[in-house]
């Protein structure tokens, strides 16, 4: 994998674990750390070996502890408009992935760190996890997608509070708002959050695919444009040999081997 300074990669059988690695600011997002996320994703991208992605944080304190202060304070408002970009251009790459992408957060996931786990398929926390997106506090607004995947995925109404308080949420509320699927103690995070994506790759890879897609598509369609492309999606897997493998192993009560074909 190309020079990476702040990303690395772990593999773990069919699940890529990407690790953000800046421990001393806490992970925070700088303008390497982006770039080398969106190059970790476009290398892993065609791996025919990874079925899914885990992104995690290095150290017991946080996830990401948002974008570096220190470089937004530099900011004048055409390099804002390109910080805003590049963020938002990676996690968009990171949601249309084609693969699950899960998040596990152990400690902070605040401003951009927060955006990023909204970006991720799923999300599971460690106990001492917090939710937030302290950008008013800075003078700023979340500039990584915040302000469009949040609302979609808790609703407008707690979506418009975490935006103008700045306060954070621990990990039982974020999972009783639907910001976290499942909460573990810190120590059992990664293994936990492993377990559970492989609750996904064990399906057929291709209606996994598929499903992502079509649940995306579904988000930017009319109704009736997005129940067009489900139709689609569902007649075009009758032709895959996983469909056949999948309700083959049921009916001969034994479990599938798919092929991802
Ligand atoms: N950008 C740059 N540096 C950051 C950072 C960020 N978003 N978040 C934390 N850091 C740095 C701190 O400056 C500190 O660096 P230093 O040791 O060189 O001084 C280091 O990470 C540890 O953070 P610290 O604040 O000492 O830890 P803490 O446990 O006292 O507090 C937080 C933890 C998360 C509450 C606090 O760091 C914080 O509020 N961070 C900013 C969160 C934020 O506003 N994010 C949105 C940015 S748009």
């Amino acid at each position: 994998m190309s020079d990476l300074q702040h990303v690395r990669v772990e593999w773990d059988g069919e699940l890529a674990i990407v690790v953000i690695d800046r421990v001393d600011k806490l992970n925070a997002l700088n303008a390497e750390v982006v770039r080398e996320l969106g190059d970790v994703f476009r290398e892993i991208r065609d791996d025919g070996d990874v079925l899914g992605v885990v992104v995690t944080g290095a150290g017991d304190k946080a996830f990401v502890a948002g974008a570096d202060i220190g470089e937004l304070a530099q900011m004048t408002p055409l390099t804002g408009v390109e910080v805003s970009r590049d963020g938002q251009n990676v996690f968009s790459e990171i949601e249309r992935f084609p693969k699950p992408v899960l998040a596990a957060v152990g400690g902070y996931a605040l401003g951009g760190g927060c955006e990023l786990a909204l970006a991720c398929h799923l999300r599971v926390a460690s106990d001492n996890a917090r939710f937030g997106q302290p950008e008013v506090g800075l003078g700023t607004i979340p500039g990584f997608g915040g302000t469009v995947r949040l609302a979609r995925i808790v609703g407008f109404g707690v979506a418009v509070e975490m935006v103008l308080t700045g306060a954070m949420i621990d990990a039982d509320r974020a999972e009783r708002i639907g910001l976290v699927s499942a909460v573990y103690p810190r120590d059992e995070l990664l293994d936990r959050a492993k377990a559970f994506l492989r609750g996904v790759t064990k399906n057929g890879p291709v209606a996994v695919r598929m499903a992502l897609e079509s649940i995306y598509v579904a988000q930017n369609s009319a109704p009736q444009d997005a129940a067009s492309f489900e139709s689609a999606v569902f007649g075009l897997l009758a032709s895959t040999d996983d469909l056949k493998e999948g309700m083959t192993a049921f009916l001969e009560k034994r479990k599938p081997a798919f092929k991802g074909e």
